[in-house]
C-alpha cells in the first residue's frame, strides 16, 4: 500500500519506518529541511532504541522516502497525520495549528477514495471538524477522502518496540471501508494477534488523551502516597510492591520521584481539562487540576529538600545534577522534571553541573546549567549531588568513586534508584524523596 505520513517527529517517524518495515511504500512529509536530509540518509535526529536500525533497514529498502515536497502525498491512498500538538503558549488548550497546516497540505491532493487517518493526540471533536474541512474544500461537494482516528499509544525510549508491537490499535471509523483499509495497513501486528478495538471517531481520540490521564493520575497519587510514607516513616518501595500485587491496580506507573513530564503527560492532562471545560465538565478540573499541582509539587519538593541539604544556602554552592531527559532511554528534555529542578537551584545562585547520557545536545541554550561530559566531571568538587533521571548508569554508579570526587557525600535521590545501604556504607548522606533522610555508616565515616 502506498502511505503518506505527515510529520517526521519521534511517532510519525517511528510510525514511518514501522510501515516500512510491514512492507508499505511509505512517505514522511515534514516542513523541516534538516530533519528530512537526515531521515532521508537514514540519520537518526533523535535518539531511540532500535529506531537508526528500523529506519536504515527502510531507507535501504527503497520502501521508505522522506521529503519535504507536500507533492509527495499524491500519490498516497492512506494518510497519517502525525504532526505535534503541543501546548499553546500560555494556555492550557492544545495548539492545533501544526494539524491544520497538514489537513490543507492534504486537501487539495487527495485521491478521490482516500483515507486520512489521525494518529496526533487531539481533544475531541477535531476529526469530525477535519472530516468537515475535507469535505467543504472538495471541488463541488461529494466526499474525496475519509477521516478515521487510530491513536498512537507508543512511549519514548520504547518507540520501535512499541510500534512494531502494540498491545492495541483502535479505530475509529465511520464505516466499514475505512477499518478494512487499516486492517490492511495493519496486517502484520493484526496477524501477530493484536487486539483491534473499532469505535466511533470522538471514542478513539479520547481513548489516547485518557490513557494518558489515567497515567498521570497514577503518578501523583503514588508521589502523594510517598510523601505520606515518608512523615510516616513508612517503606514507599514495599508498599507500592504491595499494591502491585493487587491485580486491579497492578504494578506499572507506580514510582515516585520528581514526577511525569515529557512532551505528551503534561500537555495531554491540561488540554484535557481545557476541553472538558469546553464540554461544560468541570468535575475534569477538580481532579486533574490536583493531579497537575501535585506533580509540580514534586519538583519544588526536590528543590526544597535540595536547598535544605545546602544549610539552605545554595547561592554559590556547587551542584552535580545527573540526568536531564525526562526520562531514561530518550533524549528528550521537553518539559523535564531532571531540568526543572537543576534549573531552579540555579536560579537560587547554586552552580549547577548537569551530566546526562544522551540529553546534553539538547542543552545549548541553557546558560543557567554548566554541561559535563562523564559523571566524575560533573560531580568534581560537588557539595551535593542530585539524581534526577532514572539511567541505570546512575543507579549502577560506585558510590565509592564518585565519593572520591565530591567535596561532601550527599546526594539526593529524585527517582528512588540507588542503593540507600551501598551508598551509606560508602559514608554518603542519602536523600529520597518518598523515603527520607539516611545517614552514612558510622563506620564508613570513621573510615572516610
Ligand atoms: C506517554 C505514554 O506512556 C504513552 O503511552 C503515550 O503514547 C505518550 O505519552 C504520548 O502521548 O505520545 P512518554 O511521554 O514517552 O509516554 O513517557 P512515559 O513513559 O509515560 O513517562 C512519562 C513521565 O512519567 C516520565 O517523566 C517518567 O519519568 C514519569 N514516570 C513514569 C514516573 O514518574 N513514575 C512512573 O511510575 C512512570
Amino acid at each position: 500500500m502506498r502511505i503518506s505520513v505527515l510529520g517526521t517527529g519521534y511517532l510519525g517517524a517511528t510510525h514511518a519506518a514501522a510501515l516500512a518495515c510491514w512492507g508499505h511504500d511509505v512517505v514522511g512529509v515534514d516542513v523541516e529541511p534538516h530533519r528530512v536530509e537526515q531521515l532521508a540518509r537514514g540519520e537518526a535526529p533523535f535518539h531511540e532504541p532500535g529506531f537508526a536500525e528500523l529506519l536504515g533497514d527502510g531507507v535501504r529498502s527503497g520502501r521508505l522516502h522522506f521529503t519535504t515536497d507536500p507533492a509527495a502525498v499524491e500519490q498516497a491512498e492512506v494518510h497519517f497525520l502525525c504532526v505535534g500538538t503541543p501546548q499553546r503558549r500560555g494556555e492550557d488548550g492544545a495548539d492545533l495549528a501544526a494539524l491544520w497546516t497538514a489537513v490543507e497540505t492534504l486537501a487539495p491532493r487527495l485521491q478521490p477514495g482516500s483515507l486520512v487517518v489521525g494518529k496526533s493526540t487531539v481533544p475531541v471533536g477535531t476529526a469530525a471538524l477535519v472530516q468537515q474541512h475535507l469535505d467543504e474544500s472538495t471541488p463541488g461537494g461529494g466526499r474525496r477522502g475519509e477521516v478515521a482516528w487510530n491513536p498512537e499509544f507508543l512511549r519514548e525510549a520504547h518507540a520501535v518496540e512499541d510500534s512494531l508491537r502494540p498491545d492495541r490499535l483502535v479505530f475509529g471509523v465511520a464505516s466499514d471501508a475505512a477499518e478494512a483499509r487499516l486492517r490492511d495497513v495493519y496486517c502484520h501486528p493484526i496477524a501477530d494477534g493484536v487486539a483491534v478495538v473499532r469505535t466511533d471517531l470522538q471514542t478513539a481520540e479520547l481513548a489516547k488523551a485518557s490513557a494518558n490521564v489515567m497515567l498521570a493520575s497514577r503518578i501523583s497519587v503514588v508521589n502523594v502516597l510517598a510523601e505520606v510514607c515518608e512523615a510516616a516513616e513508612a517503606d514507599v518501595e514495599g508498599l507500592t510492591r504491595i499494591l502491585g500485587l493487587d491485580p486491579r491496580i497492578g504494578p506499572l506507573y507506580l514510582s515516585p520521584g520528581i514526577g511525569f513530564g515529557g512532551g505528551c503527560l503534561p500537555k495531554d492532562l491540561r488540554a484535557f481539562v481545557s476541553r472538558a471545560a469546553e464540554l461544560g465538565v468541570d468535575s475534569a478540573s477538580l481532579l486533574l487540576g490536583a493531579v497537575d499541582d501535585v506533580n509540580g509539587h514534586q519538583r519544588q519538593r526536590a528543590v526544597e529538600a535540595a536547598t535544605a541539604l545546602l544549610d539552605g544556602r545554595p547561592r554559590g554552592r556547587r551542584v552535580a545534577a545527573l540526568g536531564a531527559s525526562f526520562k531514561a532511554g530518550s533524549d528528550d528534555v521537553r518539559d523535564s522534571p531532571a531540568l526543572a529542578v537543576a534549573g531552579a537551584l540555579a536560579e537560587l545562585g547554586a552552580h549547577v553541573r548537569v551530566y546526562d547520557p544522551q540529553a546534553l545536545r539538547h542543552l545549548a541554550g541553557q546558560s543557567d546549567l554548566e554541561v559535563c561530559h562523564d559523571v566524575q566531571s560533573a560531580c568534581e568538587g560537588a557539595e551535593l549531588t542530585l539524581v534526577l533521571t532514572e539511567w541505570p548508569e546512575f543507579a549502577a554508579l560506585d558510590p565509592a568513586a564518585v565519593g572520591r570526587v565530591v567535596a561532601r557525600r550527599v546526594v539526593l535521590d529524585g527517582r528512588l534508584v540507588l542503593d540507600p545501604e551501598a551508598w551509606t556504607r560508602a559514608g554518603w548522606t542519602v536523600m529520597a524523596l518518598g523515603r527520607g533522610e539516611a545517614e552514612p555508616d558510622p563506620a564508613a565515616r570513621k573510615a572516610g
